[in-house]
């Protein structure tokens, strides 16, 4: 099996599991952190070496307050409840995005988790949040804009993104049926693979992500070439 260096997934269908289940849509987001640790430890498993998650958008701001909050909430107790094992593991963690918009709590203990996993090595676990794509894509051109137009190559573009020095994402797997990136990584996944699978996030286990990345293996990349 080829197993990819960066596997991306967009974890979709938390609210949608809570409603099937006759639970408030947070009882979906707490479900879904679990599956989170799941993916991670099978991914460092593998040998994986990034593994990004999609975690909340520049979008879902737009969320009624109550959801929002909450999931603000979880969002820090799992950043300050999962040192342990991400010590344990070797995760190196990383929070990409809009970080101004976080709460000050929230960016404070996300700042602290990635300077304690900083010399972490075994996989990289980056969590997007408050990203989207057309914003990552213009904070990287606003930073060009003294930039002479010939000088503007994709490989300086690229390392002004929030994603430099990682890269691009192999394998994009979405969960809940939907089959759209919603402003994800617009200029990442220019080669990606793409996996869409109807489970919903917080169903999706292990042997869910063992199927992707069996998927993955099965797929031809040629980059525009002729092989
Ligand atoms: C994904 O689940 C989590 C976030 C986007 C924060 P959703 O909350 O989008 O769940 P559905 O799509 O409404 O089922
Ligand atoms: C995408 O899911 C964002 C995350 C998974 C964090 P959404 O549920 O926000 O996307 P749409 O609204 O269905 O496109
Ligand atoms: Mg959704």
């Amino acid at each position: 099996m080829t197993v990819p260096q960066h596997v991306s997934i967009i974890m979709d269908g938390n609210g949608r599991w809570a409603q099937a289940h006759g639970l408030e849509r947070v009882k979906g987001h707490i479900e879904g952190v679990k599956r989170v640790r799941d993916v991670v430890e099978e991914c460092a498993e593998l040998g994986v070496r990034y593994l990004s998650l999609y975690t909340f958008s520049e979008e879902n701001w737009n969320r009624p307050s109550g959801e929002v909050g909450a999931l603000m909430d979880l969002l820090k107790q799992s950043v300050e409840g999962e040192y342990d094992n991400l010590m344990r593991q070797g995760v190196r963690f990383i929070a990409l995005g809009n970080r101004k918009r976080l709460p000050a709590m929230l960016n404070a203990a996300v700042s602290r988790l990635e300077k304690a996993t900083a010399g972490n090595t075994t996989i990289t676990l980056v969590v997007m949040l408050s990203y989207s794509g057309q914003w990552d894509i213009l904070q990287a051109a606003r930073q060009l804009a003294g930039v002479s137009e010939d000088e503007i190559t994709p490989e300086l573009f690229a390392s002004k993104l929030v994603t430099a020095g990682i890269p691009d994402p192999d394998l994009v797997i979405r969960t809940s049926g939907e089959k759209r990136l919603s402003n994800y990584m617009l200029w990442q996944t220019a080669y990606s693979e793409f996996v869409f699978v109807p489970t919903l996030w917080p169903d999706f286990g292990k042997s869910n992500l063992r199927d992707a990345l069996e998927e993955y293996s099965s797929r031809d990349r040629r980059f525009g070439k002729v092989k």
